[in-house]
């Protein structure tokens, strides 16, 4: 008889946007005529930049004829994506990273997921607590994070880094050293970060105890302040200690096109095993390359015009942002991120928890935001709006809150 991988049995509940989905449907089937405006799930609402979809076309040309046809990527990505990333992403920054480090993926939730594979099961691995749940639960699923509390909703082997508005959302080195640390810098889902000098920090702790960052850079692109890094490898010494990941969903709106990319310098290593080669070998057997048209909408993004295209994008979601962080400030809430990252984080008024904020949400004022509970045990009475909505939903969606 098989046997099935026990470590899924102990994952708590399903995962939170099928939760939220689920709650929201019975929701609209019991009120059809009431609209819902949702500002829960991190998607986002405005077309690709007519810059990616002109490179698409010219792709999809290229498919259609014999002499210019593509069938398998090279598995680690296309040279042109490649280069693309390292000049744009990384020297034009001052970072020494290399084309050939660069690992072209269908995106940053497959890489967040899949790096932990390289790593033994016997490491601790430390969170900021709230965070994105990708990290926690894939090792969860490869048996790296003991049992379960469910008062507590912590995992035994795990160590977690609280990010409250008591430390300002900054997570504080842990009492016991963890061996695998997560960054996702700005945060999903707070929409806080730290600055350069902090970060520079903790590279220097990983490298002093001999521990990796997994770097999750997934909102670099919304960075306003100039006092905080956009790539980890800003900071000194981080090609011997950390991993970035990255993806063309948010900067570039490619949520539904599939692509991202995982930095894994060559001086990043465990004794003499190079992590770059663990990752190369990993990928080249589980993976067969993103697509070319998609490859070449990600070459897009750098070109002049997609820059400056997207630069617009971004603006029209931190406008959002804005007016959601002054209309619920107008209104009262106590209200934080929204300057680095597209994501609003509030504190739930009258001592409501995460989900019964949710639901009174979602019944008086139909609008679906994500309760921060389901982001870690320290979201508990805090509640995330997103900037990804279009303006005119934004705003209705503040005039129904403010209405409550
Ligand atoms: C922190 C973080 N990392 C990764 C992802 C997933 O990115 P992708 O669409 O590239 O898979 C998300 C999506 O919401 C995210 O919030």
């Amino acid at each position: 008889m098989f046997k099935v991988n026990d470590n899924y049995q102990k994952l708590p509940g399903s995962y939170l946007f099928s939760t939220i989905a689920k709650k929201v449907s019975a929701f609209q089937a019991a009120n059809p005529e009431k609209t819902l405006i949702r500002l829960g799930i991190g998607d986002v609402t405005q077309p690709l930049a007519p810059a990616i979809i002109d490179a698409m076309h010219n792709a999809v040309t290229e498919m259609g004829n014999a002499e210019t046809f593509h069938g398998y990527a090279p598995d680690l990505g296309y040279e042109f994506l490649r280069t693309a990333i390292a000049d744009n992403d990384y020297k034009a920054r001052g970072c020494d990273i290399s084309a050939d480090e660069i690992f072209v993926s269908d995106g940053a939730k497959s890489d967040s997921g899949n790096i932990q594979e390289i790593f033994s099961v016997d490491n601790r691995i430390a969170v900021c607590d709230p965070v994105y749940p990708v990290y926690v639960d894939s090792n969860v699923m490869a048996g790296r994070t003991g049992t379960y509390d469910p008062k507590t909703e912590m995992w035994s082997n795990v160590i977690y880094m609280p990010c409250t508005k008591e430390n300002n959302f900054v997570p504080e080195f842990p009492k016991e050293n963890p061996d695998i640390i997560y960054l996702c810098l700005p945060n999903n889902p707070t929409g806080t970060t730290i600055t350069k000098d902090q970060l520079q920090e903790w590279v220097n702790y990983a490298n002093k105890i001999g521990a990796v960052i997994i770097y999750d850079g997934a909102y670099e692109a919304y960075i306003s302040e100039d006092n905080v890094a956009h790539s980890i490898y800003e900071c000194e010494g981080a090609r011997t200690c950390a991993i970035e990941l990255k993806s063309f969903s948010k900067n570039a709106g490619f949520t539904g096109v599939r692509l991202g990319y995982a930095v894994v310098p060559k001086d990043l290593k465990c004794g003499d095993v190079s992590l770059h080669q663990m990752w190369a070998r990993r990928h080249g057997t589980k993976f067969n390359g993103a697509p070319y048209i998609v490859q070449r909408a990600g070459e897009a993004v750098y070109s002049e015009a997609g820059k400056a295209q997207l630069k617009e994008q971004v603006a029209y979601y931190m406008k959002n942002a804005a007016a959601i962080k002054g209309g619920l400030q107008d209104a009262g809430f106590e209200v934080f991120g929204g300057v680095n990252a597209p994501y609003i984080w509030l504190k739930t008024p009258d001592q409501m928890t995460s989900w019964e904020f949710f639901d009174y949400l979602l019944e008086k004022a139909n609008v679906v935001g994500t309760p921060g509970s389901g982001f870690g045990p320290s979201g508990e009475g805090y509640f995330r709006l997103t900037a990804f909505g279009t303006y005119e939903n934004t705003l209705a969606a503040l005039e129904r809150i403010k209405a409550l």
